[in-house]
């Protein structure tokens, strides 16, 4: 820890434009009300491919970003990285004809998550996929839980990463990997392991832990894939986010969901924290006296990761409290924002 900012932290705080490497902007109206929030913020987002009908094509991939380019302001200048959502059936030749359009692919277990129905069920299929994405350099984004029905939920980050992953980074060991959102120590330990392998943290994995979603009442605002997991794991990811390594960098995950599909019997994973990203991140990197090194975090590592220029424009964060508000406007509903009702200390300027 910097002694001097401990002491005195500066009233206002100027970055490299950030970027965030893992977003959720779904379509239609909930696109135009997710992207805003988004494109105020960062300069450019890795755009996950899980829609209803999942990105497994270049030409619905041209398609969709077709539609968040349409949906953006005249004068925005955020940059939509598109991905392309793997299967079991994914060719080489899908892969080539998408390499020109895709910043990355993104590999989802089938029934890990939201929309994974179509995802990879026997992962040994996709490897002429990935020996492709090999020669084209393209990077690997895994969500790296096992859906296995007999595997602990909070056990399935940890097994996947060690009965799954570790074959693929093996077998494949030039081709570059993030392992997305992580939430344990043991994916930490994985990710510090492993060449060429990095990490998005999400904000919401470093502000709080299974108890702020289960003690005292069941907050479903807070349910996510993967679950967020014990204190203990959580300072491991503050250890990790806002350490010296370039390997961890900003990805939030936001994955805003209507209210009543939150608020079920059945409720969906998704934490929405779009609206004030930066800004919880900066409260995280202040809480462990490292707000020094929240542009590495935030605006360096990824692109440094990906091989692509780091912005030139600045953003700036002031030391100004602001209440997060209870609900946003969703496309035809609303959504309930990650922390809503609660005072965080910085705001963007
Ligand atoms: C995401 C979603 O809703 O699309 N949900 C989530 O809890 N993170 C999917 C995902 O990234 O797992
Ligand atoms: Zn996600």
């Amino acid at each position: 820890m910097n002694d001097a900012a401990a002491a005195s932290p500066p009233a206002r705080i100027v970055l490299a434009r950030p970027d965030d490497w893992h977003l959720h902007l779904r379509e239609g109206a909930r696109l135009n009300s997710a992207l805003a929030f988004s494109a105020r913020q960062f300069a450019r987002a890795i755009v996950m491919p899980n829609l209803p009908e999942p990105v497994t094509t270049a030409e619905r991939l041209r398609r969709y970003r077709a539609e968040i380019l349409a949906a953006l302001p005249a004068d925005s200048d955020f940059r939509p990285l598109m991905t392309l959502y793997l299967t079991d059936e994914t060719t080489p030749h899908t892969i080539r004809e998408a390499a020109a359009d895709a910043t990355a692919c993104k590999w989802y277990p089938a029934g890990a998550t939201t929309h994974s129905a179509k995802g990879v069920r026997d992962f040994r299929k996709l490897y002429p996929a990935l020996e492709a994405m090999r020669d084209a350099g393209l990077p690997l984004l895994v969500h790296g839980e096992t859906a296995d029905a007999d595997v602990d939920v909070f056990d399935r980050e940890e097994f996947f990463l060690d009965n799954v992953l570790s074959r693929a980074r093996a077998d494949f060991p030039e081709l570059k990997i993030v392992v997305e959102h992580i939430s344990t120590q043991a994916a930490v330990r994985f990710v510090e392991e492993n060449k060429n392998t990095a990490a998005t943290v999400t904000a919401h994995h470093l502000l709080a832990s299974r108890n702020d979603m289960l003690a005292g009442g069941i907050r479903p605002h807070y349910y996510c894939a993967p679950i967020l997991k014990r204190r203990a794991d959580m300072e491991a990811l503050r250890a990790a986010a806002t350490g010296a390594s370039g390997k961890f960098f900003l990805g939030t995950d936001s994955a805003p969901h209507a209210i009543c599909e939150k608020e079920s019997p059945c409720g969906c994973a998704g934490v929405f924290s779009a609206p004030f990203a930066l800004e919880l991140y900066a409260t995280v990197f202040e809480e462990c006296g490292a707000l020094h090194r929240l542009e590495k975090f935030a605006s360096f590592n990824g692109p440094d990761f990906y091989g692509m220029p780091r912005n030139k424009t600045t953003i700036t964060l002031e030391k100004t409290p602001q209440t997060i508000p209870e609900t946003f406007s969703f496309g035809e509903t609303e959504a309930v924002p990650f922390l809503a009702g609660k005072t965080i200390p910085w705001r963007l300027q």
